[in-house]
């Protein structure tokens, strides 16, 4: 049984053991809430599942779905290595005691300070994304030390989720198509470099995934692609990393794979995978981020009051905005919210949940069946913990909420609300 990140006791939403109302009294609003319990379940959960007897296995956070220092500290006390996509993230890792060896840098563009940052850290594993990565890097290393590398691939495949989120079509972006021969090539290259340990490769076909076969395709085509590699040209792979990507329950009409079963299944395709193509055996990695986080995270918002407009549109207002809360303006997600001071009273409108931005795309929930609201109630809406507070902005000049870990009868605050100085703080203010 999964422990549920909240309850309903007395009409009233309880977050692990604590209720909402003593949360906000203690926090304010807006404020995001995480029950730790449920991050680390989830992280468990991960571990325990992608295993398999013959083939080793490693799982890493993806921290950009929620990256604090309490959370990477978390993740490596649970075992978990951690990925980063910038000198941000990747001081952060460092401060929260995050082993460089256990670190992958992944990006697309890396500029050369962070390059230089890695190098200087000695991050563990540098996901190269293109030739000019590639070369830039030797370059500043100088043969000074053996950096080791995994080059991102493209395998075209279509991973049936937001095209926004989509990272695998001919199209993106991302990594190198495994259907380019320069591709071939550079690993090669890579391989044969005597300042460099070629890891293997690297492929996130997209997020918030739901497809099964989307996944058992990118294994199947990646063996592929590897066994001609080390058939051919002799490359020795040992790790592959699959990504992330696995979707979660943002509404009803979500229905995520069900993940302790799907993992040993992927992991057991892949031994089937490389034992058919008589490749050495390999460390499999995969990469999730939202599916640890996402239904641990509660946003809680005050109610001010409610409004008709003329065509008889029922507006909820809320003290935060599409500033705290972008994923409905960018990717048209869906939510659920909860009237968490009133949880057990019936829904009788439909409300659109709006905040304080001034702009009409900022909706946190176009449909939001809810009792009449009154001043001073309180809003939770549902699966916010991953890409929430890692995309914040400070739009209309909004302060930052601060995040709250809960875990039994106890909470603690890992980020603190933004003050006003925070917002001059990096203002040349007599210029
Ligand atoms: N690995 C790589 C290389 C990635 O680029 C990503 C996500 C992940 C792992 C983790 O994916 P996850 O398990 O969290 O789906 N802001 C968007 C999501 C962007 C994901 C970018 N890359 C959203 O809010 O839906």
């Amino acid at each position: 049984m999964r422990t549920p990140t909240f309850t309903i006791m007395d009409n009233e939403m309880y977050i692990s053991e604590i209720s909402v109302s003593t949360l906000v009294n203690t926090y304010g609003t807006p404020l995001y809430v995480k029950n730790e319990q449920v991050i680390e379940e989830n992280a468990l959960m991960f571990l325990n599942h992608f295993q398999h007897t013959h083939v080793k296995s490693e799982v890493i956070y993806a921290s950009k779905a929620f990256c604090t220092v309490a959370m990477l500290k978390l993740m490596n006390q649970l075992g978990l290595s951690v990925d980063v996509v910038s000198a941000g993230e990747l001081l952060t890792a460092l401060k929260a005691n995050v082993a460089p060896s256990r670190i992958y840098f992944h990006g697309n563009n890396k500029s050369e300070e962070e390059l230089l940052l890695a190098l200087k850290h000695q991050v563990g594993t540098i996901v190269i994304d293109n030739a000019y990565e590639y070369h830039k890097i030797t370059q500043l290393n100088r043969g000074k030390q053996k950096v080791s590398l995994m080059l991102r691939v493209n395998p075209g495949i279509d991973a049936h989720t937001h095209e926004y989120i989509a990272t695998s079509k001919h199209d993106s972006k991302f990594g190198l198509s495994i259907y380019d021969a320069h591709t071939r090539a550079l690993i090669k290259e890579m391989s044969q470099d005597s300042s460099v340990d070629f890891v293997g490769i690297h492929s996130h076909i997209g997020s918030q995934i739901f497809s099964s076969q989307s996944y058992m395709e990118e294994v199947s085509t990646l063996a592929n692609y590897m066994a001609t590699l080390y058939h051919e040209d002799h490359i020795i792979f040992k790790k592959l990393n699959l990504g992330g990507g696995f979707g979660i329950k943002y509404t009803h009409e979500d229905s995520p794979l069900d993940l302790p079963e799907f993992l040993q299944v992927l992991i057991q395709h892949v031994y089937t995978s490389i034992t058919a193509h008589k490749l050495p055996t390999l460390t499999v990695c995969i990469e999730p981020g939202r599916s640890i986080v996402a239904e641990a995270g509660i946003t809680l918002y005050r109610i001010s009051t409610d409004k008709e407009t003329l065509n008889g549109k029922n507006y909820c207002f809320i003290d935060g905005s599409m500033a705290d809360h972008i994923r409905t303006a960018l990717y048209q997600a869906e939510y659920l919210a909860i009237l968490a001071n009133r949880a057990n009273e019936p829904a009788i409108i439909d409300y659109t949940i709006t905040g304080k931005a001034c702009e009409s795309g900022d909706i946190i929930i176009h449909h939001c069946p809810l009792p009449k609201v009154n001043e001073h109630d309180i809003l939770a809406v549902l699966s916010t913990g991953a890409y929430h507070y890692s995309m914040a902005s400070n739009y209309n000049r909004i302060l930052k909420p601060p995040v709250v870990f809960v875990k039994y009868d106890q909470s603690r605050l890992v980020v603190r609300r933004e003050t006003y100085e925070d917002l001059f703080s990096t203002e040349v203010i007599d210029a």
